[in-house]
């Protein structure tokens, strides 16, 4: 249940990073700089939602504080701060440096992601099964 909440908001932050390496790719700057301001922010709330909602909910049921959410939050520094490097390149107007660390962010989000939908959600789901529509309310408002 949560598992299918945040996978398919992995695919939307996809969707729209997409956009914006198409953009680039096709040497349109501006198109290229709102769509990846879109995807910036949709990716922002989704690494909010885990860090503020799913993951201390998770740590205070499971115990597991130094486990997986510790190096999830490790992972989202690491997104964050290339995203920040994206965000740069298009304001410099340097679309191939664009191009070139994109290819990067998109395999460390797709390695990211992996590892939440296929090992810590499904965690989530069972640890938090009782709590499961509240988290989704939540996270969805957010
Ligand atoms: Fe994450």
């Amino acid at each position: 249940m949560l598992t299918d909440f945040l996978t398919a908001d992995h695919g939307d932050c996809d969707e729209l990073f997409a956009k914006a390496e198409n953009a680039a790719a096709d040497g349109d700057r501006a198109v290229a700089q709102a769509a990846y301001a879109g995807f910036e922010a949709a990716m922002e709330r989704h690494l909010s939602i885990e860090e503020t909602v799913l993951f201390p909910e998770f740590e205070a049921r499971s115990g597991m504080v130094g486990g997986p959410t510790a190096v999830m939050r490790m992972e989202h520094g690491q997104i964050r701060a290339m995203m920040a490097q994206l965000r740069q390149a298009l304001e410099d107007r340097e679309l191939d440096d664009f191009l070139g660390l994109s290819e990067t962010l998109h395999i460390l989000i797709q390695q990211h992601n992996m590892k939440e939908e296929q090992m810590l959600y499904p965690l989530c789901d069972s640890t938090l099964a009782d709590r499961a529509q509240i988290l989704l309310e939540r996270m969805q408002a957010y």
